[in-house]
């Protein structure tokens, strides 16, 4: 079993890092796999819709995003973390994840999703939703917490001050491998659930 991690933070050790340090922990205890993929310090551009992918499965920008995407593939889970930059996730992990989920073709279905977000003071749910959204159009369940996944802080040390947001992150590495088991489990028993495609209706004859 394993768990792909992302930090979407330029800084590999500041507050996200914090939160998601705090559930690798956790993941660890649990014997599940980890990986943490440091992206925000990357150069990450976005997505110029080009569509080679649908050609070529893979992003016409040969970077990180084409190195993430075959571990994405083999794990049964991912979080994506991101610290909150006017009140959204920061600019680096959007156009890491829109390249990342346009440009793979591999089915992401039953993969367990979280996000998990650091503001100073304001804007996390607005930036957790907006993350949340690439698992729910992807057939990925989303893992939760005991509050929405999120930390306060301008420093890690300050993070570490948050003892409802560690917790929360703790609850949240162990629902998410609870989820993971059981569907493993639920894959054996049951299948996968049958997923219609097929349908796009963005209407282009105009009726
Ligand atoms: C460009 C920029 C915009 C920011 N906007 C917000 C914001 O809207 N709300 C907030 O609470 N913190 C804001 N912050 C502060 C960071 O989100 C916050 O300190 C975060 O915990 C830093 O995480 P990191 O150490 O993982 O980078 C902003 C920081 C930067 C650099």
């Amino acid at each position: 079993m394993k768990v792909l991690l992302l930090n979407g933070s330029p800084h590999p050790n500041g507050c996200t890092a914090a939160a998601l340090k705090e559930m690798i922990r956790v993941f660890e205890a649990e014997g599940v796999e980890t990986e943490l993929l440091q992206v925000g310090n990357r150069d990450i551009r976005g997505c110029i819709a080009c569509r080679s992918c649908m050609k070529n499965g893979k992003c016409v920008f040969d970077d990180l995003v084409n190195e993430a995407a075959p571990l994405f593939e083999k794990a049964d889970g991912l979080v994506i973390g991101s610290p909150v930059y006017y009140a959204s996730p920061n600019g680096t992990i959007l156009s890491f994840m829109d390249r990342l989920f346009y440009s793979t073709h591999f089915s992401k279905h039953m993969k367990v999703g979280a996000a998990v977000v650091s503001a100073r003071r304001g804007g996390n749910t607005a930036s957790f939703d907006v993350l949340n959204k690439y698992f729910t159009i992807s057939g990925m369940p989303v893992a939760s917490s005991t509050y929405w996944n999120q930390v306060h802080g301008f420093t890690a040390d300050d993070v570490l001050k948050d003892q409802e947001g560690l917790q929360t992150m703790r609850n949240l590495a162990r629902n998410m491998t609870f989820l993971m088991k059981v569907i493993a489990d639920g894959r054996e028993k049951y299948g996968l659930p049958q997923m219609e495609r097929g349908a796009f209706t963005s209407f282009p004859d105009g009726k």
